[in-house]
């Protein structure tokens, strides 16, 4: 049962849950007005530490479209943080108000120990380059809405496999579905980390540097921003940032019903012009992150049955 639980990384919900929130998110998307007062009365906070623009706003859309009320900030300077305040007194004094807290964060394991700190359930909206749980339902519900069960195909993602948090949880949970093979595309100094790979099976993934040598075999490319942010050096970062650029010379090789999607921003990764091929699923894959949204906040208030 999700209710009253904190979402710090996926693998904090069993495969039945997330499945079971899934097709919540499914009936929201069918008929949104019968859910628009599901969580009125209750009070959420999104601390975020870190800019963001569709965690933020998907999961505020999200609360607003429930009939829920927002309170937060988008730049923590403007709270006590700026006066030395610490992350626990700052989520022991959010959790006296509000009934749920969502919060982005460049430290690796801060939602976690906010969690230990706080009356009220933490979601994670991104740790560092650790893990974005809710990005992660946001994807499984995109593939499960375009290309129907979770199971049986090949899957390649492709940038900053490294640092790129929405890979890392993507992958740890498509291995608990049947029947599905992974290509990790990247440069060798962003290759998908050992810790992440533990697990999956030799014959169920490989690793490459060319995305044209495999875009054939792909049913779902995922593709990712070369993280400026995460770089030590501004040079190694410039050497490697257009690593790839999918345009439509290198959609030509995909098969017809591959989709692209794309956890964005992006920056030149994929050129605008794929933007026009019905491939191109990534701005539909921002909606569905608001309606699985939905889903979790009302799940997790106890308001979207078991
Ligand atoms: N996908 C994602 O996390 O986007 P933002 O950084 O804009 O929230």
């Amino acid at each position: 049962m999700i209710k009253g639980k904190s979402l710090i990384e996926v693998n904090d919900f069993s495969l039945e849950e997330i499945d079971d929130l899934l097709s919540f998110a499914g009936k929201i998307i069918d008929s949104e007005k019968n859910y628009s007062g599901l969580c009125k009365g209750n009070l959420i906070a999104t601390l975020f530490y870190e800019p963001s623009t569709r965690t933020k706003f998907s999961f505020e859309s999200a609360i607003l479209r429930l009939g829920g009320q927002v309170i937060g900030f988008a730049d923590a300077m403007t709270s006590s943080v700026s006066k030395g305040e610490s992350l626990i007194d700052t989520i022991q004094t959010i959790s006296c108000y509000a009934d749920l807290i969502i919060m982005r964060h460049p430290k690796e394991g801060a939602p976690k120990l906010a969690s230990k700190n706080s009356s009220v359930p933490i979601i994670n909206g991104g740790d560092g380059g650790h893990q974005h749980p809710t990005q992660t339902l946001t994807d499984l519900l995109t593939i499960r809405q375009l290309k129907g069960p979770i199971s049986n195909f090949t899957i390649g993602l492709c940038g900053d496999l490294k640092f790129g948090r929405t890979t890392h949880s993507l992958t740890k949970i498509l291995l608990k579905y049947p029947d599905i093979n992974f290509v990790f595309i990247s440069p060798e100094e962003l290759r998908i980390p050992e810790y992440i790979k533990e697990g999956i099976s030799n014959n169920r993934y490989q690793e490459t540097f060319s995305l044209e040598s495999c875009i054939d075999t792909l049913d779902i490319l995922y593709m990712t921003r070369i993280q400026k942010e995460r770089f030590f050096s501004e040079e190694e970062y410039l050497r490697l940032k257009d690593s790839y650029i999918l345009d439509m010379n290198i959609m030509k090789m995909a098969k017809n019903d591959m989709i692209v999607m794309h956890p964005l921003p992006r920056v030149n990764e994929i050129a605008t012009e794929v933007d026009q091929d019905d491939r191109a699923v990534y701005f539909k894959q921002a909606k569905y992150g608001m309606y699985v949204r939905m889903a979790l906040i009302s799940k997790i208030l106890g308001k979207g049955g078991n």
